[in-house]
């Protein structure tokens, strides 16, 4: 049968509509066609572009803007920390006083109600004009009610449950007074080096653009001015997840062609989707600080995309331009940031000290000044924050921990679960689900206790359960035993050998290993990828005693725990699955849901590997069929991009994730052989299917299962060398045993164009590869052609 497409394709179809609307209205440059076409838009996405870009904003915020002083317009641009520091140096701490001498456009991580409507009455009451404070937070994975960590949330594969996710935290979040949350990162990972790879959707730029849209629907919902929507900030716009070695706030370099192909595409979908704002980035970006870069600020996110929200720099990004060397003084790293479109200058007070005076000799423009605050108000005034600037002080408890809130939280953790391994046990069955008997489980490792599971928001009061408790409410406390075996760094209360004696006298084992959630995020880089402190040890010495063995770890990124691989009998990638992680892992230890998570990372086998990601290019040594598991034997062996010691391959692939059943996919067929390129180049974001792809996956197991199934293209023989293959389509599918679906992909133009030579998006002449398959690195192609 042939299926629908799913929400996933018709985000895209939205998208390319908006996108061709948008190419419209800049075309003819006609305000009338932009709100008749808004006006005809259908979805609730449309509707929240047109928030933040709608016409109908403008009037006001030229009147609001006509009485305005210079310093307070000034003061429009200027944002402290008045809360929890999120970053060195808080710059100012006398805000009430600023405030009142409307001195400061925004405040964040404030988390108290009564101190935002505190800070609101005087703005609201004790300035001259009452713009009022807008009032932000990193609202990254959930307010209150903790979602897996954006990693784990990507792993579903499903756009929906992340839209779903963000209005709840949105909910939340503006029932405690704020309005704005520094997230969707929509930063491309490639090295998991990198901590931050946990705030994202992984390596793809297809998958993370639709992760970007839906994060940014469900924050801003249908109406940005409805008091549960909250501002969505697209972050760190440019190139910060290619941080040089993996090291956090380390200089990038990327070319045009890569940052167009790779790194842009999920910005350019987050403002598609309406997104309120824009974090510029700490990043070098070949040489030019991103918060000091007008090539990706002006030209790409103003005049490319038109995008009309207020780009804001990351926490003192703007004092950085002088430790990065683009500045030797406070005046010309504000100007800098200033001139190159950084409109907001979050926490270094540069703009506060300097703005004003290089206004007065020249360096800054009053015209520019006004450009930048029309932003800050545009923001403000699509909020709806003029009408309703208070919080309502009672209301926050009610929206907080909801019991469908965190229905979806154990939904969203156990979507995101990655089976890596799932291998037979003594009885010739594999090990996983368990069965629903009376044994006696040792859960051993230290994060068999933790209870929100997270690295976002700090513990609130709601209910939390950590692995070891949700065991003991499924199969009666008496069976299970409980030893921590050793700490994640500290080593204080080791006690190892109790453990492996403990799982001696135990009928199975689940461990539960890996980071502590202090270490991935920012500045959580890690040289070292293994499991920390002495864990490998506790592993190994609990697997000698031949217990059945489950592994569950606990990571920010992927862990190489090669060994774990070979020896243990089923492991589970959990992420930081977030406040409802223990009941959800326990409902997939015992086959309530059957795991149908994917990996949106390549997961490596040795540190030495990265940056590993699969839409790399290829060599013009490729190993072709030499046996990587060895070293070189000969010259055959030996001149071809490799190393001589680890093989090329993951340890796991992108897209990768076992199931409690097993799929088994038809060929991929296509509707054409032959596309034309001057075709799609004429039909480019338009909404037309130029090409079908469709396979049948048939469940070939036992259980019912989500599959996600996967669409691949390769271009080659192009202007530009392409990758071995790029993500160009996805759907779950849900397949009973026996089974089989036809599951079709509709393809439009833009899945075979390119950034070009000439950095054009245009398709060209190629020879062209298709797959449908359940990750990246399996599958066969079906070939086909683009004509001039
Ligand atoms: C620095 C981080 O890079 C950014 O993501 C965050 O939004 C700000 N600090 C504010 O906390």
């Amino acid at each position: 049968m042939a299926l629908l497409l799913s929400l996933t394709s018709s985000f895209h179809a939205n998208l390319r509509k908006a996108r061709g609307r948008k190419a419209a209205f800049l075309r003819m440059g006609g305000i009338l066609l932009w709100l008749a076409v808004t006006a005809c838009a259908q979805s609730t996405k449309i509707s929240a572009v047109s928030a933040i870009n709608d016409p109908a904003l403008d009037p006001r915020v030229e009147s609001i803007l006509k009485q305005m002083t210079l310093e307070e317009k000034v003061g429009q641009l200027v944002q402290y920390s008045a809360g929890q520091p999120t970053g060195p140096g808080t710059g100012r701490t006398d805000y009430e006083d600023m405030i009142a001498h409307e001195q400061i456009g925004s405040l964040f991580n404030v988390v108290d109600p009564h101190q935002i409507n505190a800070y609101q009455h005087i703005a609201i009451e004790k300035t001259r004009l009452h713009i009022p404070i807008l009032f932000g937070l990193d609202v990254i994975h959930g307010f209150k009610t903790e979602f897996p960590i954006p990693l784990g949330l990507a792993s579903t594969w499903d756009p929906t449950i992340v839209e779903k996710a963000s209005r709840v935290a949105a909910m939340e979040a503006s029932a405690d007074g704020i309005r704005w949350t520094f997230s969707p990162m929509v930063d491309i990972a490639r090295d998991a080096r990198w901590g931050r790879m946990a705030e994202g959707a992984g390596e793809d730029p297809f998958l993370g653009s639709a992760m970007a849209g839906a994060y940014v629907r469900g924050y801003q919902g249908s109406r940005l001015n409805a008091p549960d929507s909250i501002a969505a900030c697209a972050k760190h716009f440019v190139g910060y997840g290619a941080a040089e070695a993996g090291r956090d706030y380390n200089t990038t370099e990327i070319s045009e062609h890569t940052l167009r192909q790779f790194y842009l595409p999920p910005f350019h979908a987050a403002v598609d989707a309406g997104a309120a704002s824009v974090m510029s980035a700490f990043n070098n970006l070949n040489g030019t600080p991103s918060s000091a870069n007008p090539f990706t600020l002006k030209q790409v996110l103003r005049k490319e995309w038109g995008f009309r929200g207020v780009v804001v720099s990351d926490w003192n990004a703007v004092g950085e331009l002088i430790p990065q060397g683009v500045a030797t003084d406070e005046a010309t790293a504000a100007r800098k940031a200033f001139l190159a479109g950084v409109d907001m200058d979050m926490v270094s007070s540069f703009y506060h000290d300097q703005l004003e005076k290089l206004v007065t000799s020249g360096q800054v423009t009053q015209a520019q000044i006004d450009e930048a605050v029309r932003h800050v108000l545009r923001v403000k005034l699509a909020l709806g924050l003029f009408e309703h600037p208070f919080v309502d002080e009672a209301g926050a408890p009610k929206a907080l921990y909801r019991p469908e809130s965190l229905e979806l939280a154990r939904t969203a953790a156990e979507r995101s679960f990655v089976l890596l391994k799932n291998a037979n046990g003594t009885d010739g069955k594999p090990l996983l689900p368990l069965a629903n008997t009376s044994q006696n489980i040792a859960v051993i490792g230290p994060l068999g206790d933790d209870s929100s599971y997270s690295n976002g928001a700090p513990p609130g009061a709601g209910p939390r359960t950590s692995l070891t408790s949700a065991l003991a409410e499924r199969i009666g406390a008496t069976h299970i035993s409980r030893f921590k075996g050793c700490g994640i760094l500290d080593a204080t209360n080791d006690d190892i050998a109790a453990a492996v004696a403990g799982a001696q006298k135990a009928d199975l084992v689940i461990m539960a290993l890996g980071e502590s959630p202090d270490m991935s995020g920012e500045a959580a880089s890690r040289a070292h990828l293994g499991l920390p402190g002495r864990q490998e040890e506790l592993l190994e010495g609990v697997a000698r005693t031949g217990k059945p063995l489950v592994l569950i770890l606990f990571s920010g990124r992927p862990l190489t725990v090669p060994w774990a691989f070979e020896h243990v009998s089923a492991v589970i990638a959990a992420w930081l699955p977030g406040i409802e992680g223990g009941p959800a892992l326990v409902r997939t230890l015992f086959g309530d849901v059957n795991p149908s998570g994917k990996l949106v990372v390549s997961w490596p086998r040795s540190v030495g590997q990265e940056p590993l990601y699969y839409n790399a290019l290829n060599t013009g040594r490729p190993p072709g069929d030499v046996d990587l598991t060895r070293p070189p034997a000969d010259i055959v062996a030996r001149y071809v991009s490799r190393y001589i010691d680890e093989q090329n391959s993951p340890q796991f692939p992108f897209g990768y994730g076992a199931s409690y059943t097993s799929y088994s996919y038809g060929p991929a067929q296509i509707s054409t052989r032959s596309l034309s390129a001057a075709e799609l180049n004429m039909k480019l974001h338009s909404n037309a299917a130029v090409m079908t792809a469709e396979a049948d996956v048939t469940n070939s197991g036992s259980r019912t299962g989500a599959e996600v199934v996967e669409l691949y293209i390769r271009l080659q023989g192009t202007s530009v060398a392409e990758p071995v293959r790029m993500l160009k389509g996805f759907q779950t599918v849900t397949i009973s045993p026996g089974e089989t679906r036809r599951v079709k992909f509709e393809l439009t133009p833009e899945t075979f164009a390119i950034w070009n030579a000439k950095n054009q998006f245009a398709a060209e002449p190629a020879k062209l590869s298709v797959w449908i398959s359940p990750d990246s690195a399996h599958g066969s192609a079906t070939e086909a052609e683009i004509v001039p």
